[in-house]
């Protein structure tokens, strides 16, 4: 039997927010990497969903799509082993998205968190849009128009699976297939670990304030940002000793550097044995060690511009075909079939 038909599908999805830094490898990409190897699975830049908060200035989404994507390749993600597509080129999702706000009450997405708070923190933006609130509404038809088994997010996306269960639920409950069984699985989300990594002021890494290490930084570029980034405040002279586990530093070596290291940082940081410059050096040589054949895969791409986009174009026709078929199934189940039928 060909494994492909009993792996697991995984679906998830990325905003084109721009080149990627460490925070969205540790926290999102690298758990993709490995995924597919054991599942089936298709991921998109969610070029629609930046435009819920960025519609009004959209000259980046093009560039940004496919520099996303040249990460993930960067990072290790193989289109012999992945469906990696655009979900704008699958004009499917926005139809399944037209019927899910059909099916979908007020309150629902009233109530997701999200909403609130990204209102809350984007002030400077108006978003009392349609679009806006639908944001999850488009997101479910992101996830069950390929009938996604797993949903692998962060903690702030799980309440957007959650509503995808429920507006699945609600569907089969409108548009029964003939057979019985709903015609939308429930997918589950994975949570994915993130271990702690903070920007190089101590903050959460974010493109917002301006603390990232990019995937696509040069080693000097790397070495410098390491170099000026803040550590455990507690240790202010070379002579105080200091706490890894307080320390940006310290969070980077649990994520990068081996045991050995690990221990060596551990111990001469709470001594004063070693200085922060050194220990920085050594954060530097683990990332750098990481980083190198990911510069490496970039080169490729960066000598054929236009590779990623071929890349791209593959990974639409598959994702379209799927998200076709699924389609022809929904709009058998809700009266809307393009064929002719006498009954
Ligand atoms: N909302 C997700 C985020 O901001 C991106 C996304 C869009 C997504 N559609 C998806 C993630 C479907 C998983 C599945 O990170
Ligand atoms: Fe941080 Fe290392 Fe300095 Fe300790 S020695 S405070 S872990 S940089």
């Amino acid at each position: 039997m060909e494994s492909k038909n009993i792996k697991k599908r995984v679906l998830s999805g990325m905003r084109p927010t721009g080149k990627l830094h460490l925070g969205n490898y540790v926290g999102a990409l690298a758990n993709w990497v490995k995924l597919q190897e054991t599942h089936d699975c298709y991921f998109f830049v969610a070029d629609w969903h930046a435009l819920t908060t960025d519609y009004a200035n959209t000259a980046d989404v093009h560039q940004n799509s496919v520099d996303v994507v040249v990460d993930w390749l960067a990072a290790g993600l193989d289109p012999a082993k992945c469906v990696m597509f655009v979900q704008s080129h699958i004009a499917q999702h926005a139809e399944l998205h037209l019927l899910f706000s059909m099916i979908t009450p007020l309150g629902w997405l009233e109530r997701v968190p999200t909403y609130k708070d990204q209102k809350e923190q984007l002030k400077e933006k108006d978003l009392n849009t349609y679009g806006f609130l639908g944001y999850p509404v488009l997101q479910a038809a992101d996830i069950l128009i390929y009938k996604a088994d797993f949903v692998p997010v962060g903690e702030d996306q799980v309440a957007h699976v959650e509503l995808t269960r429920e507006i699945a639920r609600r569907f089969n409950q409108f548009y029964p297939k003939r057979a019985g069984g709903g015609l939308l699985p429930e997918p589950q989300p994975l949570l994915t670990p993130t271990p702690k990594l903070r920007g190089t002021d101590g903050r959460k890494m974010s493109k917002s304030y301006d603390n990232t290490i990019l995937l696509s930084d040069p080693e000097t570029v790397v070495r410098q940002k390491l170099k000026t980034s803040v550590t455990d405040p507690a240790r202010i002279r070379r002579t105080d000793p200091g706490d890894p586990d307080k320390c940006p530093i310290g969070d980077l070596h649990k994520i990068v550097s081996s045991k050995e290291t690990l221990a060596k940082v551990y111990d001469g940081c709470r001594t004063a044995g070693i200085g922060c410059i050194e220990c920085k050096g050594w954060a530097a040589d683990s990332l750098v060690q990481i980083m190198a054949p990911m510069r490496e895969r970039r080169r490729k791409y960066e000598k054929q511009p236009t590779l990623a986009w071929e890349i791209i174009e593959e990974g639409d026709r598959r994702a379209r075909d799927t998200a076709e078929a699924t389609m022809e199934e929904i709009r058998g189940a809700t009266g809307m079939s393009k064929h002719f039928r006498q009954e």
